[in-house]
């Protein structure tokens, strides 16, 4: 398999992925993991299945494990570390957490939710040397805020991860919102990398080479069924929506940007709710 020029990114929460999708591969550019990927990975799962929860402290040295296994397995590559987050987690408790998700490896991204507070928390964060990656990210206004509340920062620092699958879900095509924001981002420095993310088939990856998107992060499956030349499920897709090119100023400051939107908001709580349902003794 020919390398391309777009970073090809493993979506998971699980080292054993990591080694099958090497193997098979030949090659990883970094990986993210999200809290929902952390509750799938298989030594979270079954201790859920066994209605064994974890403390606090324990979550906490768990994702550290996972984070410091799949580093040393792709150590010249970017691997994602998710900040907790709730609807009502503030720019402070984000940044304590970033911190010390940076100390755990020397090739970290630090993921912060797309919202105001995310913004203050990843402004500060950059200040402080530590690399940010921006999810949750549903609209060409909130990559706007994402440019200019980043601007000076070097190229490679910053990642805004836009979630094209989950747009899809609500009949809207997410490959649009890809495309908007290179076509907005042309007008800037280049300093934030796109990194599409919520990629679900093969035609999706396929579609992100082509628009030559910085960076694709996806599950294994369609990694895997990428390299065979198969796509990992024929079910007819419903025509979507198309998605309006916007025409934003990215010198405008970034709190004029609307940030708010509900599947931002939806995200936010399913990922706590996720991480959250690991710490329940009464676990479902
Ligand atoms: C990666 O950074 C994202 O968290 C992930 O791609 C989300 O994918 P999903 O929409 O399939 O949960």
């Amino acid at each position: 398999m020919k390398r391309p020029s777009t970073k090809m990114f493993l979506d998971s929460g699980d080292p054993g992925e990591t080694r099958a999708v090497l193997q098979t591969l030949g090659f990883l550019d970094g990986q993210t993991t999200n809290p929902t990927l952390i509750a799938k990975s298989p030594e979270a799962a079954a201790r859920k299945e066994r209605r064994q929860p974890f403390t606090n402290e324990e979550l906490w040295e768990f994702y550290k494990r996972v984070v410091q296994e799949i580093s040393g397995l792709v150590p010249q590559g970017s691997i994602s570390i998710e900040t907790y987050a709730d609807l009502t987690t503030t720019a402070q408790k984000m940044l304590k957490q970033a911190r010390e998700f940076n100390s755990w490896i020397p090739n970290a991204h630090i993921k912060f939710p797309t919202t105001a507070e995310g913004l203050k928390a990843a402004g500060q964060a950059l200040a402080e040397g530590i690399r940010v990656n921006m999810t949750l990210v549903f609209s060409q206004s909130q990559a706007a805020a994402v440019y200019s509340a980043t601007t000076g920062a070097s190229r490679g620092d910053v990642f805004l991860s836009p979630f094209i699958g989950r747009l899809d879900d609500i009949g809207q095509q997410g490959l649009d919102l890809i495309k908007n924001i290179q076509q907005m981002y042309q007008k800037g420095g280049g300093h934030v990398m796109v990194l599409a993310a919520s990629v679900r088939s093969v035609a999706h990856l396929q579609s992100l080479l082509n628009l030559q998107a910085d960076i694709i992060t996806a599950p294994a499956k369609v990694l895997l069924a990428w390299t065979k030349g198969e796509e990992i499920s024929t079910l007819p897709q419903p025509p979507l929506q198309s998605i309006p090119y916007e025409e934003l100023n990215l010198n405008a400051d970034w709190q004029s940007f609307d940030l708010h939107h509900e599947l931002t908001d939806k995200g936010i709580t399913k990922f706590s709710e996720d991480w959250n349902s690991l710490l329940q003794a009464a676990v479902k």
